[in-house]
């Protein structure tokens, strides 16, 4: 007898030691982002995957890749609803809640990698993620996916002439529209998950998104053509949900910060490689590509700088344009 109740006490001590193990305080995560798991998006994700489970178990992320949880937009309205955790998103996307991030979506303004991860890395790009809290979000990193391209199934587009006409998606972003409507293209912003549908069907020649896009989503199964018009750098975040990070402490607020941070240099490296090696991958998969004349590109929207200067400053587009 004296037995049994002795064994009942050890039980119930282990129950309770075992409830307060960090195995049954662990908080499940949602994470969403538009592309795969062999994507930019992917490797950013399995970064910061890695980077908190090496610092702190008690969290558990559970990736949703592929527009699982939505375009883009929804996903932001979701971190400020609090129903997603933490997404990776571009910042054709963030621009409709955070305005401030549209300057860096100004076609032509970067020159290359470099000046552009050198401005995000700079107080411009600290200023900027300051700015997200004001808008109901949290964001960790600058992220990337790299120079948007055009691709087409109707022709080799290496002028402004020829791009005039085409019916190519764009992102919902009403800075690409100006440039784009200027060169004459027929423009329609839409949300990722219904490209390629509206490709396959016709509704739309082509579309325009950095090689990490390109190659990873396989555009050459519905585009003949990409041209190499580079003409927008396209950076992206990391964001997470309020409702998570305020309730964090000091200690994960700082973890959650680092994991924000290897997921950016975990994109950077892939598109670092698929810089690389994407047009090759493109070629073998049957793409033609081509060069386009960039001066000639970049002249042709040059007359639509008046509005990006009165809308984010002359100052501040001029110095992002000339830092070197
Ligand atoms: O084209 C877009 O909407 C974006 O570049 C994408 C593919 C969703 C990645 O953020």
């Amino acid at each position: 007898m004296k037995r049994s109740i002795l064994g009942g006490l050890i039980a119930t001590l282990a129950t309770a030691v075992f409830a307060a193990s960090p195995a049954l305080a662990q908080q499940e995560l949602k994470m969403a982002y538009a592309l795969s798991k062999d994507s930019h998006y992917g490797a950013g994700a399995a970064a910061f995957i890695e980077s908190l489970g090496d610092s702190n178990e008690n969290f558990v992320i559970e990736e949703f890749p592929n527009s699982a949880l939505g375009g883009e937009r929804e996903v932001i309205e979701g971190l400020q609803l609090g129903t997603v955790d933490v997404a990776l998103v571009s910042t054709g996307a963030t621009l409709n809640f955070v305005p401030e991030t549209g300057v860096f979506d100004v076609p032509f303004l970067f020159r290359d990698l470099d000046h552009a991860r050198g401005v995000l890395d700079s107080e411009i790009g600290e200023e900027m993620l300051a700015e997200f809290p004001k808008h109901g979000l949290t964001a960790l990193a600058w992220g990337e996916q790299g120079f948007r391209h055009l691709t087409n199934s109707k022709r080799a587009v290496e002028t402004p002439e020829d791009i005039k006409g085409l019916k190519i998606r764009i992102t919902e972003n009403p800075i690409h529209l100006k440039a784009f409507r200027e060169l004459g293209v027929q423009a329609s912003p839409m949300a990722w998950p219904e490209v390629a549908t509206a490709l396959q069907q016709g509704a739309i020649d082509g579309q325009e998104n950095p090689l990490s896009v390109i190659v990873s989503a396989k555009l050459w199964q519905l585009q003949d053509h990409l041209s190499l018009t580079g003409h927008v750098y396209a950076p992206a975040l990391i964001l997470v949900s309020p409702m998570v990070y305020d309730s964090l402490s000091d200690e994960e607020k700082e973890q959650f910060q680092a994991a924000g941070k290897a997921a950016a240099l975990a994109m950077r490296d892939y598109v670092d490689t698929v810089e690389k090696d994407g047009i090759e991958t493109l070629k073998e998969n049957g793409m033609q590509v081509n060069e386009v004349d960039y001066a000639a590109f970049e002249a042709a929207v040059e007359p639509v700088y008046a509005d990006y200067y009165s809308q984010f400053g002359e100052e501040l587009i001029e110095s992002i344009r000339d830092a070197q």
